[in-house]
Parts: C-alpha cells; sequence; structure tokens
C-alpha cells in the first residue's frame, strides 16, 4: 500500500477562518483539508492532514513519518522562526518535505525572515494565500514521481 503524505499544520493554524483574515483569509482549515484531499485523490496520494499547538506531538509525527510517509508537507507557523528542534527532527528526513505558508513571511516583519525549517526543506511555497496548499499537493507528486 501506497504510503500517505503528511501534511502538518502548526500552532493557531487551528483557528485559520477567524484568526487575521486580512492575513491568512476566511477559509477555515477543514476547507482546506478538503481541498487537499480532493486534489490528492485526483492525483492518486493518500494523504494524512494534521494541526497541533504544540511543538512535541509535531516532532513525535515527524519521527513517524521517518518510516510511514511518502512525503511531508509542512506550515510550521511560528515554529518555523524558532524551532531548531523540530529542523532537526526533519533532517532525519529521506523523503520530501515542502515548507508553506500562507503568507508571505518576507514581506512581513523581520522576525518571521528567518525559518529553520527552510534548511531541510526541498522546496518552499509561500504567500499565495490557501491554494498554496493545492498547490503543494501537485509539487509533491510530480517529486515523487521523480523518485
Ligand atoms: C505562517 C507565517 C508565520 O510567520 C506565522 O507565524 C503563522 C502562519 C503562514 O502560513 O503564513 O502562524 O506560517
Amino acid at each position: 500500500m501506497n504510503k500517505p503524505v503528511l501534511i502538518i499544520n502548526g500552532p493557531n493554524l487551528n483557528l485559520l477562518g477567524t484568526r487575521e483574515p486580512h492575513i491568512y483569509g476566511s477559509t477555515t482549515l477543514a476547507e482546506v483539508e478538503a481541498m487537499c484531499r480532493a486534489r490528492a485523490e485526483k492525483l492518486g496520494l493518500a494523504i494524512e492532514f494534521r494541526q497541533s499547538n504544540c511543538e512535541a506531538e509535531i516532532i513525535d509525527w515527524i519521527h513517524k513519518a521517518i518510516s510511514d510517509a511518502a512525503g511531508i508537507i509542512i506550515n510550521p507557523a511560528a515554529f518555523s522562526h524558532t524551532s531548531l528542534a523540530i529542523l532537526d527532527a526533519l533532517n532525519m528526513i529521506e523523503q520530501p518535505i515542502i515548507e508553506l505558508h500562507i503568507s508571505n513571511p518576507h514581506k512581513r516583519e523581520s522576525f518571521r525572515h528567518h525559518s529553520y525549517v527552510t534548511f531541510a526543506a526541498t522546496g518552499l511555497i509561500c504567500g499565495l494565500g490557501v491554494n498554496g496548499y493545492v498547490l503543494a499537493v501537485d509539487a509533491m507528486a510530480d517529486l515523487l514521481k521523480a523518485e
């Protein structure tokens, strides 16, 4: 059986839709999940879609993904800018990793310009709104096909 692509969402993304809609839009995380599932189904990919506000839980999911996932799409949210521990976990992943941000952090406050996760990412999608998730699923399918 094909391993699923793990889509990880970090802190505060559970409140997508009502959280700072002028930055992140009004689509909820459940709607984003439905968008990803629809695209993945068309591409014949299995996905697991998760969100946590807890750094340790995200690290545990990455550890499981070492053997259980075909690739990882991750919006680490604020942990992008702070978590060397998530970078260390991602550095153990040999499968493709796509880092994703709804906004363009480089257009925002300077403390968002640095991401630890970028050091482990195969590629980066940012600034394209929640449509970036669908693009990430497409890009992951291409990366997996090329393997
Ligand atoms: C974010 C950007 C981060 O800087 C921020 O902390 C988030 C969301 C994005 O998707 O644009 O929580 O990752």
